[in-house]
Parts: C-alpha cells; sequence; structure tokens
C-alpha cells in the first residue's frame, strides 16, 4: 500500500475533515520515510540542522496554500486514484502556437470541450532567455509568467476557470536545471560562491574532463559535451542539456529546499499534475551517465513524499524517456513503490509504436512489452503517439538481437525509412541530433507527416491519404485504449503537417523538434463540418472516440492490460478486462495488406457468449462464421464483450 493510499484510511476514519489536522497527520504518517530519504541523501552527522530546516518549511508551505486547494486536496484524496479514470483524455499545445497567449487559450475552451479534452499539458510559461531558451526548457525564474503569455493574473484566472470547467492542468517543473539567467546563475557568476555551489562548477578542467569519460551527450550537433566554461566566472559549469541550461547540484541540502518551496508554490498555482523534467537526470556521480542513479529516485521520492503532505491533491508524472526497465522504476520499487512519481511516460509503447509502423510487424512491440514487469497499481501511463520532443530508438538491443536483426542496422533502416532516405517510403521527417561517434540519431515530423500524408497530398495520391488517415487514426486508438492519459499533440487532432518555418527563426534553425511544434491550424478548423476532409475524418473520428473512451469504464486503467497472441506478426491485439466480466479487445494491423487471425481464442474469451459483439469503432457487428477474421489496413478494432 502505497502512502496516498494511507492518508485516504486515515482520512475515512476522521470526524471532521479539518485540513491542518489532516495536514498533521500526513506529516505523521509520511514522517518516518521523509527522514530516512533526507538522510540517506544528506548524512544524518552533518545535515541535522537542514533537516530541521525541512520540518519548518512544510507547515509553513502547507498555510500558504489557498484554502480552495486544501479543500480540493481532500476530496482528492477521498476520490482515490482520480488520475486513472477513462474519463481523462489530454492535449498537449505551445501556449504560443494555440492561441497567442493565457487569454486567447481560455478563449478556446469550447474546441477542448466539442473534442472531448479535459486535461492540458501547457509548455513552458515562465520566463526565459531572448533568443534561444529550449523552448521555454531554460527557466529563468519557476513562476513567473513571461509576459508574452500574460501575468500571473491571467494564470490565476485561467486555472480557475479550468476548475470550474473539470479541466486538468498540468505545468512543468524544469527540476533538474536552470537558465544561465536565473538569479542564482547570475548569482554565481557574479563571483558569489554560495551560489556557485547551488550548480556543478568546478575552477579547472580537471574534474569535468573525468565526468566526460562515462557521460553521453543529449545535443551532440548543438552543445557537445557536457561542461560550458564560464569566462566571467572563471569556471567551469556542468550543462548537459544545451550550454545556457545549468545542472542543479542536488548534493547541495539548500538546494532541495529552495526547489521544493518552488514546486509547492508553482502547485498552488491550481496545478493539477507537476511535469518532473529530465527527472532521470537529477544525480550526478563520475564514472557514471548520471542518468537513472539510485539518488535521484530517492530524491524524487523525497519530493514526493513532502509535496504529498502539503498538497496531496498535486501529482508528479515522470518524464523519463529512458530505456522500458528504467521508466517503470520512477513508479517507485520497494519501499519507494506508488511513492515516486503516480505518472510515467509511457515512452516504449510510443517508440514501438514507431517501429511497428516502419517495418509493419509488431514482433518487437509484444518482445518488449512483455519484457517489462507490470507497474504498480496506484500508477498510470500517459500514452502518446508524439509530443513536442524528438522520437528516440530506445529499444533493447538484446530484443532487437533475439528478432535476428542487427541493431545498428536496424536503427538505421528506422532512421532511413523516417527521415527521407528511402524513396518508398510515405514519411516526410527530419533526423534530429545525428551522432557521427555512435551513429546514433532521432527522428523529428509532426505524426501526420511521418504517416504520410504530407507525401500523400504533395502527390495526390488518393491511396497515400487514405493509408496514412487509417494509421493516425489507429495508433491515436490504440493509445486511448491502453489504460492510462490518452495526451494528443495539439494540431495531431486535424492531421496538422510539419511546420517548416522555423527554419527562418536564428533562435530555432538548429533545433528541427520545432518541425512538429506547429501553429494550431484554426482555418481549417473553421472548415471541419466538410466530412471529406482528411482534417475533418481525423477529427471526427477521434471526437467519437474520445466519447465512447468517455462512457466505457473499462477504459479505466486498473492495471488490466494482457496482450494476446495471435500468430500473425502484423497484428497487435490486447485485452482490458474488469473484474465485472466486461472487456475489451483491441485489434490493430500494421501491414499494408488486409491480414487474416484465427479466432477460436477470442471465443474462449467470452467474446461471442452473447451472440455477436460490437466494434466500437464502427459500430457494426463482427462475425466470424469462417472462424478467422480478417482485419483491413492499418485498421483499428474496439470490440466489446458485454
Ligand atoms: C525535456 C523536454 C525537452 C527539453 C529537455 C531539457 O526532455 O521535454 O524539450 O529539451 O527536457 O529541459
Amino acid at each position: 500500500m502505497n502512502q496516498a493510499s494511507l492518508h485516504r484510511l486515515l482520512m475515512a476514519n476522521a470526524k471532521k475533515k479539518d485540513p491542518k489536522v489532516l495536514f498533521d497527520q500526513r506529516l505523521a504518517t509520511n514522517l518516518t520515510l521523509i527522514q530516512q530519504l533526507y538522510f540517506s541523501l544528506y548524512p544524518e552527522e552533518t545535515n541535522l540542522d537542514n533537516f530541521q530546516k525541512l520540518l519548518s518549511l512544510l507547515p509553513v508551505l502547507f498555510k500558504e496554500r489557498p484554502e480552495h486547494l486544501k479543500l480540493q486536496d481532500i476530496s482528492r484524496i477521498e476520490e482515490g486514484n482520480w488520475y486513472q479514470s477513462e474519463k481523462i483524455v489530454g492535449m498537449q499545445l505551445y501556449v504560443e502556437h494555440f492561441n497567442k497567449d493565457l487569454k486567447g487559450l481560455r478563449e478556446k475552451i469550447p474546441y477542448f470541450k466539442e473534442l472531448g479534452v479535459n486535461f492540458l499539458h501547457l509548455m513552458p510559461i515562465t520566463t526565459r532567455p531572448k533568443g534561444e531558451s529550449d523552448g521555454g526548457y531554460a527557466v529563468n525564474d519557476y513562476l513567473k509568467v513571461d509576459p508574452k503569455y500574460g501575468t500571473k493574473e491571467d494564470l490565476l484566472e485561467l486555472t480557475a476557470e479550468f476548475r470550474k470547467q473539470g479541466i486538468y492542468l498540468m505545468l512543468d517543473f524544469v527540476v533538474n536545471h536552470t537558465s544561465n539567467e536565473f538569479s542564482w546563475a547570475k548569482k554565481a557568476i557574479s563571483g558569489d560562491k554560495k551560489y556557485q555551489g547551488y550548480y556543478y562548477t568546478f575552477e579547472d578542467y580537471t574534474i569535468p574532463a573525468e565526468f566526460e569519460k562515462t557521460l553521453p551527450e543529449v545535443f551532440p550537433e548543438t552543445s557537445p559535451g557536457s561542461f560550458t566554461y564560464i569566462p566571467e566566472m572563471g569556471r567551469w559549469v556542468m550543462t548537459v542539456f544545451n550550454s545556457y541550461q545549468w545542472d542543479l547540484n542536488y548534493t547541495n541540502p539548500d538546494v532541495f529546499l529552495e526547489m521544493l518551496t518552488n514546486l509547492v508554490k508553482l502547485s498552488d498555482q491550481g496545478v493539477d499534475v507537476v511535469r518532473f523534467d529530465a527527472l532521470a537526470f537529477l544525480w550526478k556521480k563520475m564514472r557514471t551517465i548520471s542518468q537513472n542513479l539510485p539518488e535521484a529516485h530517492t530524491l524524487i521520492a523525497l519530493f514526493r513524499m513532502c509535496l504529498q503532505v502539503v498538497a496531496p491533491g498535486v501529482i508528479l508524472l515522470a518524464e523519463a524517456i529512458v530505456a522500458p526497465m528504467d521508466i517503470i522504476k520512477y513508479f517507485g520499487v520497494d519501499q519507494k513503490e506508488g511513492n515516486e512519481c503516480e505518472i510515467a511516460y509511457n515512452a516504449s509503447l510510443m517508440a514501438l509504436l514507431w517501429n511497428s509502423v516502419a517495418t509493419k510487424k509488431t514482433t518487437l512491440l509484444y518482445k518488449s512489452l512483455l519484457h517489462v514487469p507490470d507497474k504498480p497499481k496506484d500508477c498510470t501511463w500517459i500514452n502518446y503517439i508524439r509530443c513536442h520532443d524528438d522520437i528516440g530508438l530506445g529499444y533493447e538491443n538484446h530484443l532487437i538481437q533475439e528478432l535476428g536483426w542487427s541493431p545498428d542496422m536496424h536503427r538505421k533502416f528506422l532512421l532511413d525509412y523516417y527521415c527521407q532516405h528511402l524513396d518508398w517510403s510515405p514519411a516526410t521527417g527530419l533526423m534530429f541530433m545525428y551522432n557521427p561517434k555512435t551513429g546514433d540519431g532521432r527522428i523529428t515530423g509532426s505524426a501526420a507527416s511521418l504517416l504520410g500524408l504530407e507525401k500523400g497530398l504533395a502527390l495526390n495520391d488518393k491511396s497515400l491519404i487514405e493509408a496514412s488517415i487509417s494509421k493516425i487514426i489507429m495508433l491515436h486508438g490504440i493509445t486511448l485504449a491502453f489504460g492510462g492519459i490518452p495526451l494528443i499533440y495539439a494540431g495531431d487532432e486535424i492531421g496538422t503537417l510539419n511546420d517548416y518555418s522555423y527554419q527562418k527563426d536564428p533562435a530555432k534553425k538548429e533545433d528541427n523538434r520545432w518541425v512538429n511544434r506547429p501553429m494550431q491550424d484554426w482555418e481549417t478548423i473553421a472548415k471541419l463540418d466538410d466530412i471529406q476532409s482528411p482534417p475533418s475524418r481525423i477529427f471526427h473520428t477521434l471526437k467519437r472516440l474520445i466519447a465512447i473512451r468517455k462512457n466505457e469504464p473499462v477504459f479505466a486503467d486498473h492495471n488490466n492490460l494482457s496482450l494476446c497472441h495471435t500468430g500473425n506478426d502484423h497484428i497487435m491485439v490486447f485485452e482490458r478486462k474488469l473484474a465485472s466480466g466486461e472487456g475489451l479487445l483491441v485489434l490493430s494491423n500494421f501491414d499494408q495488406n488486409p491480414q487474416v487471425i484465427e479466432t477460436s481464442w477470442i471465443k474462449k474469451l467470452g467474446y461471442f457468449a452473447q451472440g455477436d459483439p460490437v466494434d466500437l469503432v464502427t459500430e457494426n457487428k463482427v462475425s466470424i462464421n469462417s472462424g478467422l477474421l480478417e482485419i483491413a489496413p492499418y485498421q483499428l478494432i474496439w470490440l466489446k464483450k458485454s
């Protein structure tokens, strides 16, 4: 049982739901864990005073939390794992690419309502350096709204409106680094030793050189190496991402306290889910790759346990785009199980879907998904087909090898397929951060362009257009049904193509991830009544699928997913099953040809017990008199067992 469940049990017995009494109760319940986590990072012998500071900070932070959010916290505890509900469907967007600013976003609430979206991830909206800022992931401040988006009041009004309308909000907490213009960085540059200790700074290159031996490069093309020399400071600073993003030094307990304060204050603005950005990088150690280290997990759990005491209604999303076996650990292992992050990106599924599209086979997908242990029962996924970042090819090498493929050649094929090196490929993607030293590369491009719509429209090739529409719907249909929060990238719901305008912007042209961050196309949206156009067909189908999902409890995440083997390598099938007997069988065909599967096992699962079952996608009954089921190219079937 995780700590959140304990709080729920305790609260059920409470006669009066007084927020302060419940705060004290939560603190008492989490305290042993908090001290163990804390002292394992900051040894007790030298950090008693610091621990005392943490204990004094928590009640202060609680006192400052707005009253209405304290009440919401209580109802969230009562509700239980609200984030596993089938009723939540998400969208991710850049405010300035959507409808100008925060006020503009608010005007578009009816659009979200129409589509059925009620969970929004807004990309960073805080102040950032002029020019390059990694899309705002270089933060000048954790709380100040950048004037181009509006004011703090605009944000508070927006979150109040979201609460009224039942829309959840996710914002980033860029927990690993600040920009070089952040107040701490500025003080460090001006020679302040205290703030130099907030980052990893070094007077010469000896230690950085040792680190470099094992640290992989994140942006090898634009920001090679992981250290930057700052002449004004006369020191090197660790910059694992871009040279203007300084890594925070969490071995310093003051940094933890300051960042915890920032985290709570961010939550106090009405945020429901905090996206822990780049959290795999939080702890650094020489002679390691400094990713996924045990201390990083301890630190995240410590943040989690403290935030839970102060603001238990706010949960954490792990942005850990790492190997499948490593992602799952961000839900917490052993004592930390269910006490680290409640949600994680299902980056493994995302990358495997793209592999299946290119290879037309689901073999690696099955192997990989079966290889990963089940997640803890109180946690869930964000399921997505792409986000604002690149698509990395983070498959396990030994699984690729087990299929008889060479991992290097296989990755090269995928890059060739998606990045316009193969004439026959329908995809129009770009290569991101190709590293000639390792042969590694990643892929950028909007979902529609990667799935062939851009090429189909350019060539006016009807069958290519049809295939791409089916693929867009099929992939989204899988993420809507997989269990967890489906997250649509804004624009994908109308099949928006690549946006090449970034090439003309000096602050963006070196980073081709901007190709898949297009402007929301309101002109096209105004014409969605033209039922025949590709955007309209995609939009209306997704809208329908979303409505179906929200109406069927079987879509909620109860850790009730099982993969089904069909004997056909082009097909993916999984079942979602409820204890009540309800079931959903999700079938999809990744091949360009119709594929057939044998069906006696589907009958055994009980899908035909009450006559022919309905495919929720087409609303048609499915009959299999011949004993075989034919699945059309890129078809998605949601077979419902009643
Ligand atoms: C995360 C963000 C990415 C950013 C990086 C550094 O991975 O998704 O866009 O570049 O963190 O902050």
